[in-house]
């Protein structure tokens, strides 16, 4: 197995980068949102690579990153009034757009689906790689199928060593992966909630179908993604209401407590590792993988996180975690 390279994204490390982008190797980088691990779009050779790397299913398609919304245009058959104003507005930024896919855009990176999925990241070092390599980078977050996303460049080594390098950006800003809205037919409809705002996106396109919340039936799916188990760590993840005595004693040692809310020292005597996220949903969203990250590497069994309140602020965090305890 080859030693993971954690590289400083300057001249140097850029041409690194882009050297084997070109190669069609693969690479991770930073976002915004969280760590890609990126290959040449119009590649087979090194799409084929991230779905090997990351051991991710051949029917869950790819983002495809791009530097601007022209060049994300281009990958489109069809570009709705609806694309054009997200973009407008959000772009660079961390939303996602589903859109019909031109035919020049071959079908691999969408897992043949008609459709393609197209990010403009704000993220400088990723603007800056982007611009480099003048290419399409389809890019999953950079972690094995199924597990924590990275938001360091460690944490992209841990999970998957195999990867020849790493542009280190430092921690990811936003910290959840972006919002994907389906603007391909008809209302545009949310598929995963994320570091943007459903709230935000009304105030451009009004009307905007939201996912189901809970977890999804297999089978009713619109995001192939969006299955049971995802952005999960090794622990056991429960929810709970509070953190009192009762609660406490029925799990599993060694626990993880993972809060919003400062703890009693009941809690904290147990010798449980606690970490303590802000309280407001995008604090909060931004700390949660590092925190799990953080609680899974202490090797407890258990992590159980204060349960995140009711309301469309907190939508895309419920999300992540009913998903990690599935
Ligand atoms: O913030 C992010 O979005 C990060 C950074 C690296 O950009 N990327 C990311 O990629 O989270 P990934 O592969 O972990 O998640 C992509 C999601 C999946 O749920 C996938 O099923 C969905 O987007 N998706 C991709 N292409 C699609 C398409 N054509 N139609 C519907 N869903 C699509
Ligand atoms: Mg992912």
């Amino acid at each position: 197995m080859r030693t993971s390279q954690i590289v400083v994204p300057d001249a140097e490390g850029l041409r690194l980068a882009v050297a084997l982008l070109k190669g069609d190797k693969v690479c991770a980088f930073p976002t915004e949102t969280v760590y890609g691990l990126g290959a040449n779009a119009f590649s087979a050779v090194a799409v084929s690579a991230v779905y090997r790397l990351k051991g991710r299913p051949a029917w869950n398609p790819l983002i495809v990153h791009v530097g601007n919304a022209d060049m994300a245009r281009s990958l489109a058959a069809v570009w709705p009034d609806a694309a054009a104003e997200l973009a407008q507005r959000f772009w660079p930024g961390p939303l996602t757009l589903v859109v019909v896919r031109a035919d020049h855009v071959p079908a691999f990176a969408s897992a043949g689906a008609p459709t393609v999925a197209i990010r403009v990241p704000a993220h400088p070092v990723a603007q800056a790689l982007l611009r480099a390599c003048e290419l399409p980078l389809a890019a999953p977050s950079a972690n094995r199928s199924e597990g924590l996303s990275p938001t360091s460049a460690e944490h992209v080594v841990r999970s998957l060593p195999e990867v020849p390098l790493v542009l280190d950006g430092g921690r990811c800003r936003l910290g959840l992966e972006s919002t994907v809205v389906d603007v391909s037919c008809g209302t545009p409809r949310m598929l995963r909630p994320g570091a943007l705002a459903a709230a935000d996106i009304r105030g451009v396109v009004s009307v905007v179908d939201l996912p189901r919340e809970g977890v999804t039936a297999p089978g009713t799916v619109r995001s192939p993604g969006m299955g049971k188990r995802h952005y999960a760590p090794r622990a056991r993840v429960v929810l709970v209401p509070d953190f009192d005595e009762a609660a406490l004693q029925r799990l599993w040692p060694p626990v993880g407590i993972l809060t919003y809310r400062p703890l009693d020292s009941a809690a904290v005597g147990r010798g449980a590792q606690v970490e303590v996220l802000p309280a407001d949903p995008q604090g909060f969203g931004a700390e949660l993988y590092a925190a799990l990250h953080r609680l899974d590497e202490c090797g407890v069994s258990t992590i159980a996180v204060l349960a995140p309140p009711d309301g469309e602020g907190w939508m895309a965090v419920r999300d992540r975690l009913d998903r990690a305890r599935a």
